[in-house]
């Protein structure tokens, strides 16, 4: 069986042809990084217009690299929550456009999930039941997750996602957007114990919960003090490296910390990774050592299935196979579906 899978949740235009087998046929991703780059953060009117221009040439160019027909599809696969409105709207459209003049199934994907199904795809064994952990742009949360149609919201962040906090710090250094790999660039000769940041929540036992704008607030204050504006140019490369490297250990402290309470409250063996901020050297180094230590399998998705691609998209084989189909009324939900079972 082969499935056409969209993704279009966020700034990235993506499509990919996988068969049951979890064998990747094609993978396209057009990202729109140049577009955001000079706002610093994705701005949602700008992705979904640039989403309508991409996807038909997006389309076509993984059909052929797949060397497929549409006709040859047995289902098409599209992420339709959480994410930026216009964006989904895309993605969700042009799927039951497809859907509806080929008389073929709509299957839906929620895009969290998706993440982590990221390390199914790679490991090539069953990874459930497992732990979900979610690092990206616009969530970070952990999962309780029995099966891959089965996702329970255990935690997450109360205001700012991780990817989130590492753009705007980036920002603040005058580094370049997505801010994670020009912050961990930057963090490779830094002290990371020379700013004492906070870890918010790190030690509250009882919440699985993250929150990074505070942190956030005090990056920026631990350079400019209080009130002040951004002015990269006054800071010296030493600072910016220290704080960059302090800054994404606090971070990796929060993630790794509550990754391990919910090990420890669900009892799994199995933790998954994943997400654009999991491509994090700093964060990944932590999180084998903690599954050293515990004595769990760990399993974070390889880079290039860490940011928005579609592949990721095959999770949609679980719902279809189980005879689970939309009909042409799914609509796009930006939200968080919580508690998710989709
Ligand atoms: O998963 P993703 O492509 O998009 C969302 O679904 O949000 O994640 C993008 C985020 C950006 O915030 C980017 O700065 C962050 O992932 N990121 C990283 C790294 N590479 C990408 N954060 C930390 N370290 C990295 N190496
Ligand atoms: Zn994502």
């Amino acid at each position: 069986m082969k499935l056409l899978a969209i993704e279009t949740t966020c700034d990235e235009t993506a499509a990919a042809v996988v068969t049951d087998q979890l064998e990747v046929l094609s993978s396209v991703v057009a990202s729109q990084e140049k577009l955001h780059e000079r706002f610093h953060g994705v701005v949602p009117e700008i992705a979904a217009r640039a989403h309508l221009e991409r996807i038909l040439p997006v389309l076509e160019e993984t059909l052929r690299r797949a060397n497929c027909k549409l006709t040859d599809l047995d289902a098409i696969a599209v992420a339709y929550t959480p994410g930026l409105a216009g964006s989904l709207l895309v993605g969700v459209c042009a799927a039951k456009a497809l859907c509806l003049s080929l008389g073929k199934p709509l299957v839906a994907v929620n895009h969290l999930h998706a993440h982590i199904y990221a390390c199914r795809i790679a490991e090539k064994r069953d990874v459930f039941p497992c732990v979900g952990l979610i690092v990206s742009g616009g969530h970070s949360s952990l999962y309780d997750c029995p099966s891959p149609g089965d996702f329970e919201y255990l935690g997450g962040t109360i205001d700012d996602a991780a990817g989130e906090a590492f753009d705007k710090v980036a920002n603040m250094l005058g580094l370049t957007y997505p801010g994670g790999p020009a912050v961990s660039k930057a963090a490779l000769t830094g002290d990371p114990t020379r700013y004492a940041y906070p870890r918010p929540f790190l030690h509250d036992r009882e919440k699985l919960d993250f929150s990074f704008s505070g942190l956030k607030t005090a990056v920026r204050y631990s350079l400019y003090g209080a009130g002040n504006p951004i002015a990269p140019e006054s800071l010296e490369a030493t600072q910016v490296s220290d704080v960059a490297a302090s800054f994404q250990q606090a971070v990796v402290d929060c993630l790794v910390g509550k990754a391990e309470l919910a090990m420890q409250r669900t009892g799994r063996e199995q933790l998954c990774v994943g997400g654009g901020v999991a491509a994090n050297r700093v964060l990944r180094d932590h999180l084998e050592a903690l599954a050293q230590r515990c004595g769990f399998r760990l399993s974070i998705a390889p880079f290039e299935l860490c940011t928005d691609n579609a592949v990721m998209g095959a999770i949609a084989f679980e719902r279809f196979k189980a005879g689970k189909t939309e009909s042409l009324e799914l609509d796009a939900i930006p939200g968080l579906v919580r508690p998710t079972i989709l």
